[in-house]
């Protein structure tokens, strides 16, 4: 009989679980989350022994990866993202999606690996510039988003008509925007100049300082996100990164 040869081999087995799961992945797993390359992709690179595990090649995708292994792709070395947090000050005319066919998008300025793994927190308007967050963990970019949270975002805009104490008083009181059932959560706007204005708004509802300036009878002609919670842009210039402070990912 070899049941208590199979019954000893499973009891070895979920002794050793947890160092299973946590540190051991396939390599052709491993090649496309680290690349972006197809499996398919992945087992070919493999085939033609393009890729070596801490010095030898290695051509079978099952073959598994040790934590902290060094996995070397045609001389390049790869390595797993973990949680990622990103700043970007995102320029007019770049789109916030991960693909477009006619612009450019949020992702066509970041040499990431694996774009299809990150998500922009929130949106900007192909026409709006600003501070705009990039990250892989969907939990905090949620706490950014909800609008339980009420992180609020600051909005700088350049208006057609002047703005007025009147309109202060609206945005405080709460707006009805064309076609939504409930009135804006109250928002702060600040006079900055005959025609310029800064806009405090705790939610994120589509086009919404837009739709809230034309509620009040103004259109805005330029629109800039400077600030999301305790974090702005400071000297980063338009189309740049760079990766967010532990201190700064622990704001939200
Ligand atoms: N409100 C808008 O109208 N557009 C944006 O991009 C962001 C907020």
């Amino acid at each position: 009989m070899r049941t208590d040869h199979i019954y000893s081999r499973v009891v070895v087995e979920y002794a050793e679980i947890p160092q299973l799961v946590l540190y051991i992945m396939r390599l052709d797993r491993f090649l496309s989350e680290t690349t972006g390359m197809s499996r398919k992709e992945a087992t070919r690179t493999l085939h033609r022994s393009e890729v070596s595990v801490n010095g030898d090649v290695v051509k079978k995708g099952a073959a598994h990866v040790p934590d902290g292994a060094e996995v070397v792709w045609n001389g390049v070395r790869l390595q797993l993202l973990g949680p990622t947090y990103l700043m970007f000050h995102k320029p007019v005319g770049c789109i916030c999606a991960n693909d477009d066919p006619n612009h450019m998008t949020v992702f066509s300025y970041l040499d990431l690996p694996n774009p299809d793994k990150f998500h922009t927190v929130g949106r900007l308007d192909l026409e709006t510039s600003g501070l705009l967050l990039v990250t892989n963990d969907g939990q905090w970019s949620h706490r950014i988003t909800s609008p339980k949270h009420g992180c609020t975002k600051v909005y700088r805009a350049q208006l057609a008509d002047p703005v007025s104490e009147a309109d202060v008083a609206a945005f405080a009181k709460g707006l009805q925007l064309r076609g939504d059932p409930k009135l804006t959560e109250p928002a702060e706007l600040v006079i900055v100049g005959e025609k310029e204005a800064l806009v405090k708004v705790n939610e994120g509802r589509y086009h919404q300082v837009r739709r809230m300036f034309a509620a009040v009878g103004n259109k805005v002609l330029e629109l800039h996100r400077e600030q999301v919670g305790e974090l702005s842009l400071g000297e980063l210039e338009p189309g740049e990164f760079r990766a967010l402070t532990d201190a700064e990912i622990a704001l939200f």
